[in-house]
């Protein structure tokens, strides 16, 4: 168990993923300074300041714990408890202005997740989670839902920067699950979607080629929801991993069937 109490730890990510949210709905009103980390791959300042704010935040609490954060990396601390924060995932978004984005901090304790929170934006909607204790969205508990059938399901994915061979998988298993499902949506913020699966909104989520910071604090939200999160074949899902599958669990083996189907 955490020596530190749970409820302290989700104060201090609420209060960093807050002010966060708050500086990046501020700026979303300006002109958006962009750079490239790749071709398509873009940087804001907002995403350079959301990060310090909420570094420095969970700093002036716990000067001694690890972080881990998109823009900067990983710090030299060596700690049981590993921050991993995407201050802003949905860069291409925020920039263009299409309304999916969000801010995500989850917190690992001795390699597990143990708190999570998402700030869906513009919506300003929070997702909060605390291992073994449920998911929330603004105060109310959440559950992901109960379609039983691959036919009566919304699914929902992503596709990466790269356009290498895990993209073109991704273009056939679209056009697969888009005949299979009622829909497949492409939103673009991964967080964002996760938590859209663990509030019942759609019933699935796939993508290849996420980075921790993407996944930390959804996967923790979304199994507390009562969803099951592995990889794109059924196994445990590790945060290193490059592919995730995010279900209901009704959906889980028809959809991780049909993937080895259509891939091979
Ligand atoms: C991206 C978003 C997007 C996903 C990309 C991510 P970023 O994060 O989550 O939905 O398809 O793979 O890199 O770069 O906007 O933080
Ligand atoms: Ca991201
Ligand atoms: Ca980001």
């Amino acid at each position: 168990m955490s020596p530190i109490k749970n409820d302290d730890l989700l104060n201090v990510a609420v209060e960093a993923a807050l002010a966060a949210s708050n500086l990046v709905m501020e700026a979303s009103d300006r002109p958006r300074v962009t750079s490239h980390k790749g071709i398509t791959d873009l940087v804001t300042e907002t995403d350079l300041n959301s990060e310090k704010t909420i570094i420095a935040i969970i700093r002036s609490f716990y000067d001694d714990h690890t972080i881990l954060a998109e823009e900067t990396g990983q710090d030299t601390n060596i700690s049981d408890y590993l921050w991993i924060i995407d201050p802003l995932d949905g860069t291409t978004n925020f920039v263009h202005g299409y309304p999916s984005f969000a801010v995500s901090i989850g917190l690992f304790y001795k390699n597990e997740p143990l708190i999570a929170v998402v700030v869906e934006m513009p919506n300003m909607r929070m997702y909060t989670a605390i291992k073994g204790k449920g998911a929330w969205c603004e105060g109310q508990k959440i559950k992901c839902s109960e379609t039983k059938q691959l036919e009566r399901s919304l699914l929902v994915t992503g596709f990466g920067y790269e356009h290498e061979e895990n993209w073109e998988n991704n273009m056939r298993l679209f056009k697969q699950f888009t005949d299979d499902t009622q829909g497949v949506r492409r939103l673009g913020a991964a967080a964002v979607d996760i938590c859209h699966v663990a509030k019942g909104s759609a019933d699935g989520f796939w993508e290849y080629d996420l980075k921790p910071w993407d996944t930390a604090a959804g996967i923790l939200i979304a199994k507390e929801a009562g969803c099951m999160v592995t990889d794109l074949s059924g196994n445990q899902f590790d945060i290193n991993d490059n592919n995730i599958l995010i279900t209901n669990g009704h959906i889980h083996q028809n959809m991780v069937n049909n993937i080895e189907r259509y891939l091979n």
